[in-house]
């Protein structure tokens, strides 16, 4: 197998496709983000990178608050809207017809279709070149209470969450395993391995 030497680019895949919400109830703003990711366990630590031409940019700038809301294969058009539409001229909830839900712990709203939204409050900015790198704390996470088991675990696949790759979204497939399970004994040894932190 041979492979092809190419120039230097952001092709990590796959990648979410987040709704981020910014403002407060009566000002807000949905923004479509794909640069993000989990940046520390504890505590919990998340970012989003945003051009500073983006109406968001200004928002999260002023209110230090975010939310990243995870998106589902129903949801596939709504993240498109939101990711070529600027809150500068639109109102993205109607334009979208998603709907708010009040957060928790921040004046941000919540997407109410959304599985599972995490509340973030700024720590940091990192200008890094064409995007501003937003490095928050998860201050609380909100789950849609179908996707809660009788065990309290988190089951998402139900749910749809889906990817976005090279420019293209991605409806997620079936479990292939499930963390450490290479490594795992034989069930009736293998104690509860649900939710592991790396
Ligand atoms: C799938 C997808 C991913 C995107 N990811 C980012 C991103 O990570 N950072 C960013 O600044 N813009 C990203 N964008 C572009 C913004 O979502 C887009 O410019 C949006 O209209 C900005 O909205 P605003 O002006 O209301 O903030 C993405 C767009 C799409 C469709």
């Amino acid at each position: 197998m041979s492979k092809i030497k190419l120039n230097p680019g952001t092709l990590l895949a796959p990648l979410p496709a987040a709704l981020v919400t910014c403002g407060d109830m009566d000002n807000s703003n949905i923004i479509t983000i794909a640069w993000t990711g989990i940046i520390n366990t504890k505590p919990p630590m998340t970012y989003i990178s945003v051009r500073p031409t983006r109406h968001s940019h200004k928002m999260i700038s002023e209110t230090g608050e975010f939310a990243i809301n995870l998106t589902t294969s129903a949801m596939v058009r709504e993240t498109d809207l939101c990711g070529v539409k600027s809150g500068a001229q639109h109102d993205k909830f109607r334009l979208s017809g998603l709907h708010k839900a009040e957060a928790s712990v921040i004046k941000v709203p919540l997407i109410e279709e959304s599985p599972l939204s995490l509340e973030c409050r700024v720590v940091e900015v990192k200008h890094l070149g064409s995007h501003d790198m937003f490095i928050a704390e998860i201050v609380c996470t909100d789950v849609d209470e179908r996707y809660i088991d009788s065990k309290g675990k988190i089951n998402l696949q139900q749910s749809g969450v889906m990817a976005y790759s090279h420019g293209e979204y991605f409806a997620l497939g079936r479990k292939l395993g499930s963390f450490g399970y290479s490594v795992a004994k034989k069930k009736k040894n293998n104690k509860n391995r649900s939710n592991k932190s790396t």
